[in-house]
């Protein structure tokens, strides 16, 4: 990595976790992934759920239609009760499929197809481990009894410990990890197990989200936790260890699902997560250790080779500003809001080869 005060050149970032969605949406927010990543590891949670690598397999051709070669993206299935062994041997055998995702029933977006109770999959959960490929886990209880806030620090307890302890050669990655328990989680754990981070919960606590007016485009799942909670990550992402990694977890809803009576639940920032990220990194002095987080821990894990590409970063003398929304393509009505980091910055991307 070069760097100079004004300027920033790093290999040329993935992301690893996002949201295309289908259809109109995939056509609008693909090109905004495509236009700073090299890979991204792709979601499954569409309706009807991306189930089997032949629909894992067409999402990849609807997505690569929407974008050039330079882009590569990674896909997922979604697991369910009654994913067979089979299909999951099948995935681990195909280039293109890097990792199964695991949502509790219930626990977030379009995850009614998820799993209710983790026993019902050891088996598969077994042959992963067999096969090596990655498991991805949303990470938090549905118990009603539960309050939202506790939700991911119980999961730890009650569902991932146990499995880690059980599946000690699984490889698993906590997604969106948003407290210190998390982290604490994973820094205590064997080189199989790593987190992704997303850029809203380093800069966002649950003050932003709820004082002096509710604000829906910061309500994502899990929810921005308490100010020692968003500290504890920057310390994390921040510090280069190699079990921390960029997933944006860009969730685009419409606007007008999201300032709704019943919002949903999503950040979408795939367009200036890396903007937000080098301010995020500049404030903690240690911009050094960018290009770890975003291009080099994540491909490790996965064993992906480094990119070849790079991605400059320019730092301004005054703030930046965004495009606020993005149009939905096909349908002029509808948009989808930028993530608004609610704080001045300074860098913008200048150029990537
Ligand atoms: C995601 C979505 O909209 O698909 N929403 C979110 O708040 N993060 C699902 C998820 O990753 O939990
Ligand atoms: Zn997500």
């Amino acid at each position: 990595m070069q760097q100079t005060p004004e300027k920033l050149e790093i290999i040329r970032p993935d992301d690893f976790h996002v949201h295309f969605r289908d259809s109109s949406m995939l056509a609008a927010v693909v090109p905004e992934t495509a236009r700073h990543f090299a890979r991204a590891i792709v979601m499954p949670n569409l309706v009807p759920p991306v189930v089997s690598v032949a629909q894992a397999l067409d999402y990849r051709q609807r997505i690569v239609s929407h974008c050039d070669e330079g882009f590569e993206p990674l896909m997922t299935l979604y697991l369910t009760e009654t994913t067979t062994v089979d299909e999951l041997q099948k995935a681990a055998d195909v280039d293109e499929i890097k990792a199964v995702k695991l949502y509790p029933a219930g626990a977030t977006t379009n995850s009614a197809s998820g799993v209710t109770d983790v026993k019902r999959v050891m088996p598969l959960l077994e042959s992963m481990a067999r096969s090596g490929l990655t498991l991805c886990v949303h990470g938090e209880v549905t118990d009603p009894d539960v309050d939202i806030f506790d939700r991911e620090a119980v999961f730890i307890d009650r569902i991932l410990e146990p499995v880690r302890r059980e599946l000690p050669e699984l490889r698993i990655v906590m997604e969106h990890i948003t407290t210190s328990d998390g982290v604490d989680f994973v820094r205590s754990g064997s080189a199989n197990l790593a987190a992704t981070v997303t850029p809203h919960h380093l800069i966002l606590n649950r003050n932003d989200l709820l004082v002096g007016g509710i604000r829906p485009h910061y309500y994502c799942l899990p929810i921005v936790k308490r100010e020692k909670h968003r500290v504890a990550l920057r310390k994390a992402v921040t510090s280069g260890d190699c079990r921390f990694f960029l997933g944006t977890d860009s969730a685009p809803h419409t606007t007008e699902t999201k300032e709704a009576a019943c919002g949903c639940a999503g950040v979408f920032n795939a367009s200036n997560t890396m903007a937000c990220l080098a301010q995020v990194f500049e404030e903690e002095g240690a911009l050094q250790n960018l290009e770890a987080f975003c291009s080099l821990n994540g491909a490790d894990f996965y064993r992906l080779p480094h990119n070849t590409e790079r991605l400059v970063l320019q730092k301004a003398t005054k703030p930046v500003s965004f495009p606020s929304t993005l149009a939905v393509a096909g349908d002029s009505e509808q948009t989808v809001t930028v993530f608004d980091p609610g704080m001045d910055i300074y860098w913008t991307v200048v150029d990537h080869t």
